[in-house]
C-alpha cells in the first residue's frame, strides 16, 4: 500500500498542477488525420478551450497539416498557409492558445476529399472561486483530474513507493 506521506505528496501535486487542465485531442480520434473523415462531425463532439492541444496523426509520406484562413479552408487552397505545422514525423501538435476560429487542411489534394478541420476555440472557464473547503467544483477540471491526472500520479507514486522499499 502507499504510505500516507506519498499520498499527501500526490494530493499536493494534483492541486498544484493547473496546466494539466488542458486537454490534448487526437484529431479524428482513432481514424486520425486522413481523407474521407468528416471532421466537422468529429469537431462538433467537443468544446475546444484555450490551452487545449490538437494532435494530428497521419501518413507523413502523403499528407500534411496547414493552417489557412477561412476562404482557403472553404476552397481547399493550400498556396498561402498561415502556418505550416508539418514537421515530417506525421505527428504534429498545435497549441490552441488564442480564442478564435482555426482552419486546417492537408494539401496535395486531400482537402477535397474531406481533410479539412475547423475548430472554434473558446476561453477556458476560470477556475472555481476559492472556497473554505478544498472542493473542486468545475466538472471539466474534475473529469480531467479523475481521468488523467489522478491515475497518472498514483502510478508514479506506486513506482516511487516500490523504489523506496528496495
Ligand atoms: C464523440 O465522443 C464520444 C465520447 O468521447 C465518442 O464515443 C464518440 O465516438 C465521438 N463521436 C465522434 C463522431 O467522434
Ligand atoms: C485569405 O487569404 C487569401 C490569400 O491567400 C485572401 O485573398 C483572402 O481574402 C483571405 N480571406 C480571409 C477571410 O482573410
Ligand atoms: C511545410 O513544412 C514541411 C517541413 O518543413 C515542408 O516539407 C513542406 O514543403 C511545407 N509545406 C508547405 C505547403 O509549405
Ligand atoms: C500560440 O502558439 C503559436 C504556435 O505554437 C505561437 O507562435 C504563438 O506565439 C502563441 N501565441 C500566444 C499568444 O501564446
Ligand atoms: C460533414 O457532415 C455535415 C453534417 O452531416 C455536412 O453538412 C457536411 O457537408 C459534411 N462535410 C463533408 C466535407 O462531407
Amino acid at each position: 500500500m502507499l504510505s500516507p506521506a506519498t499520498v499527501l505528496t500526490c494530493l499536493v501535486l494534483v492541486v498544484m498542477l493547473p496546466e494539466v487542465w488542458s486537454k490534448r485531442y487526437t484529431v479524428g480520434g482513432n481514424q486520425g488525420w486522413t481523407s474521407n473523415v468528416n471532421y466537422t462531425v468529429w469537431a462538433s463532439n467537443y468544446t475546444f478551450y484555450t490551452e487545449d492541444w490538437l494532435f494530428f496523426v497521419y501518413d507523413r509520406n502523403q499528407m500534411d497539416v496547414l493552417e489557412v484562413n477561412k476562404t482557403n479552408y472553404e476552397t481547399c487552397n493550400a498556396e498561402h498557409p498561415l502556418h505550416n505545422y508539418t514537421t515530417g514525423a506525421g505527428r504534429d501538435v498545435v497549441a490552441l492558445n488564442v480564442t478564435r476560429n482555426y482552419y486546417f487542411i492537408s494539401s496535395k489534394g486531400f482537402c477535397y476529399s474531406g481533410m479539412k478541420l475547423a475548430v472554434h476555440v473558446v476561453k477556458t472557464p476560470s477556475p472555481p472561486k476559492p472556497k473554505p473547503e478544498k472542493s473542486v467544483s468545475s466538472s471539466r477540471i474534475y473529469n480531467l483530474k479523475s481521468q488523467i491526472v489522478f491515475p497518472t500520479v498514483l502510478a508514479i507514486a506506486a513506482v516511487w513507493d516500490s523504489l523506496l522499499r528496495i
